[in-house]
């Protein structure tokens, strides 16, 4: 067996995502809609498996880490006290002749290399359009080419909007949350109430976010509805630094050793000052080397008293926290760590993607971590006669009810083992005629393809037990 390792192209994975049913087109039948995907039945065990992951190394690992599951649409002042109202927006241009709408920071370089146009018409430190110079007029829509139909660029806000209720006036004006997490924040009095939690504490949050992007695209890496895994560290303020620190380590740790990302496919990118959200004093991406280049997967923000501070201005609530032990009463400062959970996901995926050569033809192979693999193991039989069914069946039936397990009888052996492989299933137990004698099965690995090892199976959930210990 010569192994080449190979990263797998965005095509490749989005071809075996659908193939394999890991990751598809939503209402497909109607032609998609909007990049928004489905998750099918490799994809959701995948999916939990890396959120249950992140739920026990941050909650129960951490005596200081408690959860919360909050509701999606909060009440609507939590979003003008976050700033999102007011400051979660990207600025657009349209093209009043074709039509086509771009980024206005997407526009940026191709102002500045447009022939035919005097000055390229920024603001002065070059990061931004200036719609009042003279010559943004003579700059041609990159579409149509047209010139002078291009708008000045106008905000455009990225949280969906909805109305709570039959009636659909301004006053029932209700927000699908941008990110989760504003539910621990406007939580953050009720879960002090009732948990003996104190600062530093965190508190964790799995579930859903909506953005009305502009520019979704490299298939889940930006979609307008996805799955965020965060945590706010709340702490006495002055030990934000020592906070950031830890939490950087211990999410980069997270995603290599926990995981199984490979070391050199992952770093950090510091945000320079134009960079920062609204919110925040310093922050950290966690990059994976996708396709098409380093990009984030998950942010380490240090958010100080900021979210805090305005909620209490918002709600009239003291959120101060009393330190019964100084008799002093703060507002937290709060480091966060956001991840994304689909986005976690792809760069795992496209991380495990491999090739080699067996028997003369291609492998697929998906190299993920046993913790990780939609299906821990697979069972079958040799052949489909001589009561080898049976056999394999008694072992599946026990193993199925602690991990996730396989079954197959139908067609070659060796295809069989393949279609594991493309699934990311780390181990075959195989029934064959020694088994009818002695009981044994051997136990064949994705990665080595050794198989010459028979176990007794009584002991094949230990291994595995061992195997998916975090
Ligand atoms: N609470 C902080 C926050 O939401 P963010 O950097 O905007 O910070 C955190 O988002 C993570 O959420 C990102 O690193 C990314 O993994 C994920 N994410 C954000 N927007 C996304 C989108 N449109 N599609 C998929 N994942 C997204």
């Amino acid at each position: 067996m010569a192994a080449k390792k190979k990263q797998g192209p965005m095509d490749v994975i989005v071809a075996l995502a659908k193939r394999r049913g890991f990751v598809m087109p939503t209402s497909e039948i109607y032609g998609g809609i909007g990049s928004s995907y489905d998750y099918g039945p490799l994809g959701i065990e995948m999916k939990r498996n890396i959120s249950n992951l992140w739920w026990k190394e941050m909650v129960h690992k951490h005596d200081n880490i408690v959860g919360i599951d909050s509701a999606i649409i909060y009440h609507p002042k939590t979003w003008e006290a976050s700033g999102h109202v007011d400051g979660f927006v990207d600025p657009l241009v349209d093209c009043k002749q074709c039509k086509t709408r771009f980024k206005a920071d997407d526009l940026i370089e191709h102002v500045k290399n447009a022939k035919g146009v005097d000055e390229a018409p920024l603001n002065p430190a070059g990061d931004s359009l200036n719609a009042d110079h003279p010559s943004y007029a003579q700059v041609p829509c990159p579409n149509c080419g047209n010139r002078g139909t291009l708008t000045p660029p106008r905000s455009f806000n990225l949280m969906f909007k909805t109305f709570m209720g039959p009636v659909e006036d301004s006053s029932n004006v209700v927000y699908l949350r941008p990110e989760t997490a504003q539910g621990i924040y406007v939580d953050y009095p009720q879960v002090l109430n009732v948990s003996r939690v104190r600062p530093p504490f965190g508190i964790a949050q799995i579930g859903k976010a909506f953005r009305n992007e502009i520019t979704p695209g490299n298939f889940i890496f930006r979609t307008r509805e996805f799955e965020q895994m965060e945590m706010q560290y709340f702490i006495e303020p002055g030990k934000d630094l020592e906070a950031m620190e830890y939490w950087k380590e211990a999410r980069m740790s997270f995603w290599r050793d926990t995981i199984g990302i490979k070391p050199e496919n992952l770093r950090f990118h510091e945000h320079s000052s134009t960079e920062l959200a609204h919110y925040a004093k310093s922050a950290f991406d966690i990059e994976y080397n996708f396709p098409m280049g380093w990009s984030e997967f998950e942010g380490i923000h240090n958010r100080t008293d900021f979210d805090l501070t305005r909620h209490q201005e918002y709600s009239g609530k003291d959120l101060r926290f009393f330190d019964d032990r100084t008799r002093e009463r703060y507002i937290p400062y709060i480091v966060e760590t956001s991840a994304g959970l689909n986005r976690g996901l792809l760069a795992t995926l496209l991380d495990a993607y491999d090739e080699d050569e067996v028997d003369g033809q291609t492998r697929v192979v998906l190299r993920l971590d046993p913790k990780v693999a939609p299906i821990t193991a697979a069972v079958f039989p040799l052949t489909k006669k001589d009561g080898l069914p049976e056999a394999a069946l008694d072992i599946y039936k026990d193993l199925k009810r602690d991990f996730n397990i396989f079954y197959d009888e139908t067609g070659n052996i060796g295809r069989r083992y393949r279609r594991q492989d493309e699934a990311g299933t780390p181990f075959c137990f195989t029934v064959d005629y020694q088994t009818l004698d002695d009981g044994t099965v051997t136990i064949r690995d994705r990665d080595t393809l050794e198989q010459a090892e028979r176990l007794k199976p009584e002991d094949l959930a230990g291994i595995l037990f061992n195997k998916l210990r975090s």
